[in-house]
């Protein structure tokens, strides 16, 4: 049998020739034929004449990825591609992932388990090494918020085996950060199974998980939640632009006649700054699973789908008031009933005509 293993490494010129090493020892041992792609990022540490030292006895590939920023799953993306077979192992270079349990992953692997995940914390596995109180509780809570995508013990772990032939195809995946095995969790819709693991202090340089890391975490949740809950979350979403639009339409409509401004033009002009960040943040959040479209462009459908929103919600609130009864008397419930709708109006519109769905062929407008 055979395996191909996909290590993404960033700077881990004092990590990759034990792992190779240890990894030769651990395949020989299980005797299974076997290959290491390094799947780098443009480290510039050394690695990649290491690697290309190690290649002459080892079989030890070494790939650069081009694209920026550098992102650990896209580049196990890349790896997997690369992979001469189909039977594939993830893992940290650090060793914090230890190669002699990768025949354990591989074992587990079967006809109804389309991936074996390394388990810090299923009965068995355990963490070496201190990890302080913060470590700990930030682990504890990024597992919590994946319950609603993954029932695993260790959804985050970053050593596993999958087969290849059960993966999704690359254009539905869109991870970003480190939890490419999540990803292929809850996309691929991969039945999993845990084998307990020793998560090891990693031995030479230093961790990439940074405060921009667990940021990018928040993103790619964010795009887990929208595929699999769809249009409740995207409309969450929405809404949640929205309001912070209004933070930005009342501090420029405040500022401007802080600085002299008649409050009618205020209003007037606070209106586009608003406008233009509530499509700017759609783009980059709520609808950014959508194709790429010319910003002018979009900004202007945007803009009208505004105005198209603001009219409904300010006609509603008049047709409310006027002539249906339960609102006549309480004209703030009939406010409320008009963000609402002339909100929905805005979503609709934007949903369907400014972050299309895909480019419409040539000749379709
Ligand atoms: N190609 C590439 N690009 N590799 C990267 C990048 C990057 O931008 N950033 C980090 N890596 C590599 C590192 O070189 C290392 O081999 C591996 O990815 C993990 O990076 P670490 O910096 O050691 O991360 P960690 O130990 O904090 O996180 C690990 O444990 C977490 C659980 O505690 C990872 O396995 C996470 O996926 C896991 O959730
Ligand atoms: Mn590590």
């Amino acid at each position: 049998m055979s395996v191909s293993v996909v290590a993404p490494t960033y700077q881990e010129a004092d990590n990759i020739q034990t792992l190779a090493t240890r990894i030769r020892a651990a395949m020989e041992a299980a005797q299974l034929d076997w290959e290491l792609i390094l799947a780098d990022d443009g480290s510039r540490d050394g690695s990649e004449e290491l690697a290309l030292e190690l290649g002459r006895s080892l079989p030890v590939r070494f790939h650069v990825r081009r694209a920026r920023p550098r992102d650990l799953s896209q580049s196990v993306l890349e790896g997997i591609g690369l992979a001469r077979f189909d039977r594939l192992v993830v893992m940290d270079a650090d060793l914090s992932h230890p190669p002699e349990q990768i025949p354990d992953l591989l074992a587990a692997l079967g006809d109804d388990t389309a991936m074996a995940l390394g388990s810090r914390y299923s009965p068995g596995g355990r963490i070496d090494g201190p990890w302080g109180r913060y470590r700990t509780l930030n682990s504890r809570v990024a597992i919590w918020l994946t319950r609603p995508l993954a029932r695993c013990a260790d959804p985050m772990s970053g050593f596993f085996a999958v087969d290849r032939r059960r993966l999704p195809a690359p254009d539905e995946l869109a991870p970003v950060g480190f939890k490419i095995g999540l990803e292929l969790i809850v996309r691929g819709g991969l039945r999993v199974r845990e084998v307990p693991i020793r998560f090891d202090e990693r031995h030479g340089g230093t961790s990439k998980l940074t405060w921009r890391q667990q940021l990018a975490f928040l993103r790619h949740l964010f795009r887990l939640y929208r595929f699999r809950f769809g249009l409740p979350v995207r409309l969450l979403s929405f809404g949640v632009v929205g309001a912070t639009g209004l933070i930005v339409d009342t501090a420029v409509y405040l500022g401007l006649q802080a600085v002299g401004l008649g409050h009618l033009l205020a209003r007037f002009l606070s209106f586009w700054p608003a406008v233009t960040w509530n499509w700017r943040m759609n783009r980059v959040l709520t609808f950014d699973d959508r194709p790429p479209a010319r910003a002018v462009r979009q900004w202007t459908r945007f803009a009208l789908a505004s105005t198209v929103g603001m009219a409904t919600n300010v006609g509603s609130y008049a047709a409310l008031t006027s002539f249906v009864e339960p609102f006549m008397a309480r004209p703030l419930l009939a406010l409320f009933a008009g963000v609402a709708i002339g909100s929905a109006a805005n979503f609709g519109i934007a949903t369907r005509f400014v972050y299309r769905r895909r480019r419409p062929a040539p000749g379709d407008e």
